[in-house]
């Protein structure tokens, strides 16, 4: 793009804009190159600064007068009201409420505990993929028969939900999967019901465990313990629980099925990390930044007014750091717009910057690698079996992903 390139009428449209399939909306380049720090109006009725160069993004996400509370009236919204006070999840805190919940958390993803689980992930990993090779028709929905279970059973691992309930576990996250198919007007409200029957399933276990002389040592465990230590409240366990799977579980599922997806489509890439398995944990990064999936859900409001980049942010404006755009500006990716599994591409903000920076990262390059790892290897043939044109994109929603993607082998 170059400084001739005329303005995008969809800049005079309410944002979010609709994202192609894999790259960016165009017009984030051309913000990027023109007005890097740019307001546009919102689906909400309100105002919000895009930022779109990586620099700018990441000053954004590391300024102390930038706030996510929720409940600040400046907080960007896309037409959605603000969850109850008491259900205000910890991605949506400011210190120091947020700094008790991931100071009691951040034992389960370190890279040692992540380490401990390894060898589980490669047997669910494998069995998963023996049950998806188990079909004489060599045919699947990529998404139901891998990438949808493999997150949810780690994550019911971690939670500690019982073995019985596993099952209605992974169906309910599922579900709630459901939200963000504007081709299916029954969708919203299936997924409404899965989260109010995940949030009731996750209060249950609470309950139970705060009955027992000794909660245990998993995340409900943990959180119970500290509410019992009066740290936190039983309905923070509640929300927290809920949180770690809505942020668990879409996020990977989504990764996986456009990982593979984009793989696919460079198939000398995906050769590469099959004759060469020490690719993967670069490719994973690459695909992280390429995809970026997690694309409209680092939100933000200034507390303060801000100078940044010639222009001034007020005190209570919105701010919306675009980390799609970041991840796809030249001036830090050289050839951004490529995938290149050889590139170095660890410090992109596939998840965020600053103190909100992802919880679950450790987890997620594990599952992402082990599932790589495994599927060149054991599945070199993996294939699409549609036309990447009639793939159900998730389009409209801030995670991007994939309904559903038929495969054959
Ligand atoms: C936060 C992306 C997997 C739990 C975030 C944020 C991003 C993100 C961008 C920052 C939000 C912000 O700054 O406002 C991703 C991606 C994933 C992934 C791309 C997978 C590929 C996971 C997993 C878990 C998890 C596996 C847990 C099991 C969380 C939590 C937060 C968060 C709890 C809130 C952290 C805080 O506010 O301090 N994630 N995530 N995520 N993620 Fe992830």
């Amino acid at each position: 793009m170059d400084s001739t390139t005329p303005r995008p009428e969809i800049l005079d449209t309410a944002f979010p804009w609709p994202r192609p399939p894999i790259d960016p909306p165009p017009a984030y380049d051309w913000l990027r190159e023109n007005e890097p720090i740019h307001q546009v109006a919102t689906a909400g009725g309100g105002k919000a600064w895009l930022i779109t160069r990586y620099d700018d993004v990441r000053a954004i996400l590391s300024d102390p007068r930038v706030s996510s509370d929720s409940q600040n009236p400046g907080f960007p919204r896309f037409g959605s009201m603000p969850e109850p006070e008491d259900q205000r999840l910890f991605l949506r805190m400011d210190a120091p409420q947020h700094t008790i919940f991931r100071d009691l958390l951040a034992k389960n993803f370190t890279l040692s505990a992540m380490k401990r689980m390894r060898p589980a992930i490669q047997e669910l990993v494998d069995d998963t993929i023996d049950t998806m090779l188990a079909n004489p028709d060599r045919k699947a929905d990529f998404v139901e028969s891998l990438a949808l279970p493999i997150p949810s059973t780690v994550l019911s691992w971690l939670l500690g939900v019982r073995a019985e309930d596993r099952a209605f576990f992974n169906s309910a996250a599922d579900r709630a999967l459901a939200a963000t198919d504007p081709t299916n007007p029954a969708a919203l409200d299936i997924a409404m019901t899965a989260m109010h029957e995940l949030r009731a399933y996750i209060r249950s276990i609470a309950e139970e465990r705060a009955a027992l002389d000794d909660p245990g040592d998993d995340i409900m465990g943990q959180l119970v313990g500290a509410a019992r230590a009066g740290e936190i409240t039983m309905m923070d366990v509640e929300n927290s629980g809920f949180l770690l799977i809505i942020a668990g579980h879409d996020t990977t599922t989504n990764m996986t099925a456009l990982g593979t997806y984009t793989l696919l489509q460079h198939r000398n890439q995906w050769d590469e990390m099959r004759n060469n398995p020490a690719l993967v944990r670069n490719a994973v990064e690459e695909l992280l930044r390429y995809l970026t999936v997690v694309h409209l859900v680092v939100l933000r409001v200034a507390t303060e007014d801000i100078e940044i980049g010639g222009v001034t942010i007020e005190a209570g404006d919105s701010i919306i750091p675009l980390n799609l755009a970041a991840n796809r500006d030249d001036a830090h990716f050289p050839g951004a717009d490529q995938l290149d599994i050889h590139r170095k591409a660890r410090d992109h903000f596939a998840f965020g910057h600053g103190v909100h920076q992802c919880i679950g990262q450790a987890l997620a390059r594990l599952e992402l690698q082990v599932i790589f790892e495994t599927l060149t290897r054991r599945v070199p043939t993996l294939a699409l079996d549609a036309d990447s044109a009639d793939l159900p994109f998730k389009r409209w929603s801030g995670i991007n992903g994939l309904f559903s993607m038929p495969v054959t082998w």
